[in-house]
């Protein structure tokens, strides 16, 4: 089992960007949600319901089951799952992904969802690896220009320093590490590793010991010392492979693709996951691993269509089984693929299973908090009318959009020279960017005057 160098993708966190300020679900000891903690605000019942499953999920009794929140949008549905993600810690694998995104071209739908099950499934290992270790003294990202879509800036390599107590290297990192580097929100003061051959990256916690680290009042990360010796050594590490990983191993490993470097992009052949599965059940049965059910978070559920919900509840029942979280703001709607009209647009069977949690729209107060948590976190600065303002519009039009216009806003102010933003850059901001159900109005209007 040593040695087999598998190139393992980090566990997916994408999209996660506007969530980054949610480091758990702020709970206390005996599970009550405390009003402001871990970066949620409110949402108490909802937060605590979330603590339940996640007891659930650590004692193994999710087996079979799933989760679906239900509430209008910007009510903090996606913020929960993440949250969930969170407590459940880095090495439980967590993917998220859109409903929409089962309708490809190129791959069938239940391709997708399979694919997608079994990135949230690990299995943890124990190997001895070279790693490179250290507390991060700085990190320096190159980025450039994306070559289909140029106003993307694309992450291409880094420049990190580590440092033992005993010795500092600088380390330059290509574009995969680099990535992983960024999704899981490396910085200053963090203590991390580097897996020498494959990239993987690995936060084992922080360190109070480095003067300059910004550091938070309450910190969930695991605080530890800065290693001693070598930043380059061997060590053994319990590594979580997802059967993903496994099964684009397995199928490089016996085709002559792998002699030219290339990987699976399309499809895994089903003979290949029997044969992971069988490996699998046998390093479980010898005690060489132990199986680690991640959380498959699927936002917009009702966006996904018959076929793929009863793909979805026949993974549910199977003998490795992710756990399953819904997400969808719809109430009675029609199952897509069928003319079959049912709650949150889903089949009733996969209803029966699924634990529903609901998440309320917020109030001015629980604006306001949750809006400078995110200028916080984005290291913005905002004077008491431009918050004010901000709060006015997350409660009147909705919270993601008070929230999606404080970047806008944040280059509105640095164009007039000013490193706060002022109410009258989120005004600007405000009359440049309309919410939703404003730019639906404004095209209704023009309609009415088209059909005249
Ligand atoms: N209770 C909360 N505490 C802190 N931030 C929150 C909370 N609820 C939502 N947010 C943040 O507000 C924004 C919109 O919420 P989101 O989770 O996307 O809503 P939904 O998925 O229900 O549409 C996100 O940036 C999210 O992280
Ligand atoms: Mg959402």
């Amino acid at each position: 089992m040593s040695g087999i160098g598998i190139r393992v993708e980090t566990v997916a966190r994408r999209r996660i960007g506007s969530h980054s300020h949610i480091r758990g679900l702020g709970l206390d000891e005996k599970g009550k949600a405390v009003f402001k903690a871990d970066g949620l605000v409110g949402q108490i019942e909802a937060r605590e319901a979330a603590g339940i499953v996640v007891k659930m999920i650590k004692e193994g009794k999710m087996a079979g089951r799933g989760i679906l929140f239900v509430g209008p949008p910007g009510t903090g549905k996606t913020a929960l799952a993440v949250a969930i993600a969170r407590e459940l810690g880095e090495d439980t694998p967590f993917v998220m992904m859109s409903g929409s995104e089962i309708y490809s071209t190129e791959r069938k739908k239940t391709e997708v969802l399979m694919e997608a099950v079994r990135k949230s499934l690990g299995v943890r290992v124990k190997e001895v690896r070279k790693v490179y270790e250290g507390v991060v003294k700085e990190v320096k990202i190159r980025r450039s220009r994306h070559p289909m879509v140029p106003y993307y800036a694309i992450p291409v390599e880094a420049k990190i320093t580590l440092a033992t107590k005993d010795e500092e290297v600088t380390l330059t990192v290509p574009e995969e590490v680099t990535q992983q580097v960024i999704e899981l929100g490396i910085r200053k003061g963090d203590v991390i590793w580097i897996d020498a051959e494959t990239g993987r990256v690995h936060r084992v916690g922080r360190t109070k010991e480095l003067e300059g680290a910004r550091t938070y009042d309450i910190e969930v990360k695991k605080v530890v010392e800065i290693p001693k010796g070598s930043v380059k050594k061997e060590k053994e590490i319990v590594t979580v492979l997802t059967l993903h990983d496994l099964d684009v191993y397995f199928a490089t490993q016996r085709s002559l693709v792998s002699f030219f470097g290339l990987t699976f992009e399309r499809e895994i052949p089903s003979e290949v996951r029997r044969d992971v599965d069988e490996t699998i059940k046998k390093w479980l049965d010898q005690k060489k691993a132990e199986l680690v059910p991640g959380v498959l978070f699927i936002d917009d559920a009702h966006m996904l269509d018959i076929e793929a919900f009863s793909f979805l509840t026949r993974a549910m029942e199977s003998e490795f089984a992710p756990i399953i979280i819904l997400a969808t703001n719809r109430g009675f709607a029609k199952i897509r693929g069928t003319d079959i009209e049912s709650p949150h647009g889903m089949p009733l069977d996969l209803l029966d299973r699924l634990l529903i949690i609901p998440t309320r729209p917020y109030n001015a107060d629980e604006v306001k908090e949750i809006i400078l948590i995110r200028a916080e976190e984005m290291e913005i600065e905002l004077s008491k009318e431009a918050l004010d303002k901000l709060v006015d519009l997350g409660v009147k039009r909705s919270l993601r959009y008070a929230v999606q216009l404080l970047e806008p806003a944040r280059i509105i102010a640095e164009d007039r020279g000013s490193q706060r933003i002022e109410l009258q850059d989120v005004e600007q901001a405000s009359k440049l960017f309309i919410d939703v159900s404003t730019s639906v109005e404004y095209l209704r209007q023009y309609e009415q005057m088209f059909l005249k």
